[in-house]
């Protein structure tokens, strides 16, 4: 290999295969009951960090209050750490110690938020709940009732459904919408927060089916908050487990179900039957 070779040669893959890559990430937050009383800090994340390429689902799992769907909200960009920083290809999108941080409707991250019931406005229509953020990045509205169509499509919703209201449909059909809404913006990286966790079983295995087809169509990474470690069997190919914030048992799914090291992991798996 010349030399000229290797000045046009790209980047190592480990640079540019990266969607997403996060480090250091902590998150405090201070709260009080009433304003005379004492201040109440909960450190929800510490110095959490992860890496994934496109096409690769993570999961993210631990129990009840361990940090997930935080971590989740920072990815996002609905809230902000207190330190770390995430990048997004070659791109930062924050990094607390250059006071970097990318509005959420900038990022190209699509959000399947924990419960489809609370997090779908029942006042508005289906286009509106689906195309809000293509009208907030300006998208006119021929264009708009286009790409809403083509995401109703891709979730198994029909272009009818566009003007009707959330109540009208079933919880499975619900999370559809959230879906479309999720990808509406064409992102390149997914978080997915409890997709699956508020459906009949029935239906989780429907919805879970229809994110790994979106993955293979649009070639996203997901990261896939669950407490359910049976899911992250059948979807996801790395494993984080939080254990109050902090990670504490991290690899391919395999080795991390199939031979969990931690006490903490290994009680999650005991506890959860296996789909
Ligand atoms: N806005 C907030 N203000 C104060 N404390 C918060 C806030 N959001 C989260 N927390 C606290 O941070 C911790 C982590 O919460 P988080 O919602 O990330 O957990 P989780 O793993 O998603 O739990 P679950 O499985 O119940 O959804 C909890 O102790 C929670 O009470
Ligand atoms: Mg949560």
């Amino acid at each position: 290999m010349s030399l000229s070779d290797d000045l046009i040669a790209p980047p190592p893959p480990s640079f540019t295969s990266l969607a997403i890559e996060a480090s250091g990430l902590s998150k405090v937050f201070v709260s009080r009951a009433a304003m005379w009383s004492r201040e109440r800090r909960t450190v929800a994340l510490s110095d959490v960090s992860f890496n994934l390429k496109s096409s690769e689902i993570l999961a993210v799992v631990g129990e009840s209050g361990s940090g997930k769907t935080t971590l989740g909200r920072l990815i996002v960009g609905l809230e902000t750490p207190d330190a770390g920083w995430i990048r997004k290809g070659p791109k930062p999108l924050v990094d607390t110690a250059n006071r970097i941080f990318t509005p959420a409707a900038q990022r190209g991250i699509g959000m399947i938020f924990q419960d489809p019931n609370s997090s779908l406005n029942p006042r508005m229509t289906v286009s509106a709940i689906v195309g809000e953020g293509l009208q907030l990045a300006g998208v006119g509205a021929r264009e708009r009732r286009e790409r809403i169509a083509a995401a109703l499509d891709l979730v198994g919703l029909r272009r009818e459904d566009m003007d009707r209201y959330p109540h009208q449909f079933s919880g499975g059909q619900r999370q559809r919408i959230g879906i479309a809404r999720a990808i509406v913006v064409e992102p390149s990286i997914l978080v997915a927060d409890e997709a699956v966790s508020s459906l009949d079983v029935s239906v989780q295995m429907q919805v879970l089916n229809l994110i790994l087809d979106i993955r293979d169509k649009l070639g996203l990474a997901v990261i896939f908050i669950t407490h359910n470690i049976g899911v992250v069997e059948y979807l996801c190919d790395q494993v984080i487990v939080l254990s109050k914030g902090e990670v504490v048992e991290r690899g391919p799914t395999a080795q991390v179900v199939g031979s969990p090291q931690h006490p903490y992991t290994k009680g999650l798996l005991s506890a959860v039957p296996r789909i």
